[in-house]
């Protein structure tokens, strides 16, 4: 019989991209959301992916008596859990808010699943978790840290799946550290979500590419990197997504937890980004040299080998890919209805 798995967050950006990872690996989804911050498209826009019905509940995450209800329904085997809030300004900005919802969620989350007698768990985490990171490439056992509420929050859940498995070894948590998740599904059809101004790169390169934004900032060419700019571990999505099927396989197996970065390994720069999208996109990206964002690292890329060992993770998209299918996205969201 096949797993039948909660995904809070489901209609998010790494959340959609999961749910068809899951359903092309043969589980049962259930996605639950709160629609907070996704569009109250994605459902029909999963159903043309996989050419199934897509099973939405609509509910937060806080909400304890409507978790309790969708266990009592629904014979879930396992919880994927992405509903967080994500943007680093914001934590600043609104602290509480960021503990009540991502460190509070994870707490009811638990609870019910407990409650319930449900105790493998897949946990977003971020590498936001090693602060600046000292070790380059990081591995898992590089010292953690934050610069930032959002940051802290993820480090306390963390802490909170630690404690929590050591007191009962019933608990299977995957935690997955995620590097910097970019690019879309190659049917163009879900990705990011277009709203808006965007804080990350490529988000913001595709609006510049597209015309709907003037220019690129770059933000610092006086960092000690190749090209003076910023270097990052840029993920594609889609294996993004399947690293989060390979954690439930590996709960599955082996009855333990385990804590992995979700990276390639490979950095790349801001200018070499740029270059990529230009190709890619065949469109010119003006962009001009501006002063370093607060709180930005120079470097930050992963060592990948433990999720190879552990789970099997092997990416197989590269920057070209990730740039084309986010351009692909960018110009399908133009035309589809939010
Ligand atoms: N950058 C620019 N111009 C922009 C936006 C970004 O030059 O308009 C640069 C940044 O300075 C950085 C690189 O592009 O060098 C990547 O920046 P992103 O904002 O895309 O990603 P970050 O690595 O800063 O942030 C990501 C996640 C956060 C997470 C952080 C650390 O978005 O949630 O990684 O893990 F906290």
């Amino acid at each position: 019989m096949s797993q039948r798995v909660l995904l809070t967050g489901g209609a998010g950006y790494i959340g959609s991209h999961t749910y068809v990872a899951l359903i092309d690996a043969g589980y049962e989804v259930l996605i639950l959301d709160n629609f907070g911050n996704a569009s109250r498209q994605v459902p029909s826009r999963l159903k043309a992916v996989t050419g199934a019905d897509v099973q939405v509940i609509e509910a937060d995450v806080l909400d304890r008596a409507a978790l309790d209800r969708i266990f009592a329904e629904h014979a879930i085997d396992a919880v994927i859990h992405f509903a967080a809030y994500k943007s680093v300004g914001e934590s600043v900005r609104n602290p509480l808010a960021y503990m009540q919802n991502n460190v509070g969620g994870l707490v009811t989350l638990m609870q019910a699943m407990d409650a319930a007698d449900i105790r493998r768990l897949v946990f977003s985490s971020s590498a936001t978790v090693y602060g600046e990171a000292e070790q380059l490439p990081t591995p898992e056992t590089a010292p953690l840290g934050y610069g930032n509420p959002y940051g802290h929050s993820k480090l306390i859940c963390e802490q909170i799946i630690e404690e929590t498995a050591a007191a009962d070894p019933r608990w299977a948590v995957g935690v997955l550290r995620y590097f910097n998740p970019v690019g879309a599904h190659p049917s163009g059809l879900i990705g990011e979500d277009p709203s808006g101004v965007p804080d990350n790169l490529m988000p913001y390169v595709a609006k510049v590419a597209a015309g709907d934004l003037p220019m690129l900032s770059v933000f610092g060419d006086d960092y000690p990197t190749p090209d003076g700019t910023g270097v990052r571990d840029y993920i594609h999505v889609s294996d993004l997504a399947q690293g989060h099927v390979l954690s439930l396989k590996a709960l599955e197996r082996d009855g333990t937890g385990h804590v992995v970065n979700l990276g390639t390994g490979r950095g790349y720069s801001v200018l070499e980004l740029i270059a990529a999208y230009a190709r890619a996109s065949n469109q010119h990206i003006p962009y001009k040299i501006a002063p370093r964002r607060p709180g930005d690292a120079a470097s930050s890329y992963a060592d990948p080998s433990l999720a190879r060992t552990v789970l099997g993770f092997e990416p197989k998209y590269d920057l070209h890919d990730m740039c084309r299918t986010s351009w692909m996205w960018m110009q399908n969201a133009q035309t589809l209805p939010d």
